[in-house]
């Protein structure tokens, strides 16, 4: 059961600092989180950030920071200068150890409460084992991409990470591995009619949250839909039945 009566972060993957703006103020308080990434950060960067959390909302800054571990510390103590500073930052666990460590250094740089929870993407939701098996992964004696995430999540642990990106499927396993309070932040949630589109580990947002998912992170089912604010509402609604049955 997710700690967040609200768990659900929209990932607002836009260009356009206007619709960005406009689903933010719309979708407050039917949301928990929203979620900037990319394709808005390269666009508009902190001045675009800036407004998007004047909104409010709380922000997951999805920026996947993966480089030298000198270079990813550099990166993150610019954005832990930002005047609202995000609820949420993020690194690739595969840039390491030494990566990982030095990030949560200069994210730790921020006392608590102010400072925002530091989580690695272990698998991307994008891949399944034919692509991992592609990219050089030991697949051997049955390993899929879950055994990947979890060993990749145990490296994050290790560094003092407060938590993950990982697939639905992987998140009882997170939570078995590393305890409930590790954070388990899910993408590739698709309601039962939506298109997988690009995403190929996936589970509803109902199972996601039996499984413990922590925040689901929901793009394209919200922002593509003819009425983003009543998409919303149904897969809060779904939420809402899943943490009644986990209680
Ligand atoms: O539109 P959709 O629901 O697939 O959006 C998922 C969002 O989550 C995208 O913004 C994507 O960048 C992000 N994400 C992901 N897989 C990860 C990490 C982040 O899909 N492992």
């Amino acid at each position: 059961m997710s700690p967040y009566p609200n768990p659900i972060c929209v990932a607002l993957d836009t260009p356009d600092l206007d619709r960005a703006v406009g689903l933010a103020r719309a979708l407050a308080g039917a949301v928990g989180f929203v979620k900037l990434g990319l394709e808005f950060f390269y666009a508009h960067g902190a001045a675009g950030y800036q407004r998007v959390a004047e909104c409010g909302i709380p922000v997951f800054l999805d920026l996947k920071l993966h480089d030298i571990p000198n270079t990813v510390a550099g990166g993150l103590r610019s954005l832990m200068r930002l005047p609202i500073l995000p609820a949420i930052v993020n690194v690739h666990a595969l840039g390491g150890a030494a990566m990982l460590t030095a990030a949560r250094e200069a994210v730790h740089a921020v006392p608590s409460p102010d400072r925002p929870k530091l989580v690695a993407v272990t698998v991307l939701t994008s891949l399944d084992a034919i692509d991992l098996a592609t990219l050089g992964f030991d697949m051997s004696e049955g390993a899929d991409a879950a055994h990947h995430a979890l060993q990749l999540a145990a490296i994050a642990a290790g560094c003092g990470l407060d938590g993950v990106v990982c697939g639905p499927a992987e998140v009882a396993a997170m939570r078995a591995g590393f305890g409930r309070h590790f954070m388990t932040v899910v993408p590739g949630i698709r309601p039962g009619d939506a298109a997988t589109g690009d995403q190929k580990r996936i589970a509803t947002p109902g199972d996601a949250i039996k499984a413990g998912a922590h925040i689901l992170v929901v793009g394209r089912p919200i922002t593509a839909a003819s009425d983003p604010l009543a998409a919303v509402r149904t897969i809060k609604a779904e939420v809402d039945l899943a943490h009644e049955a986990a209680v």
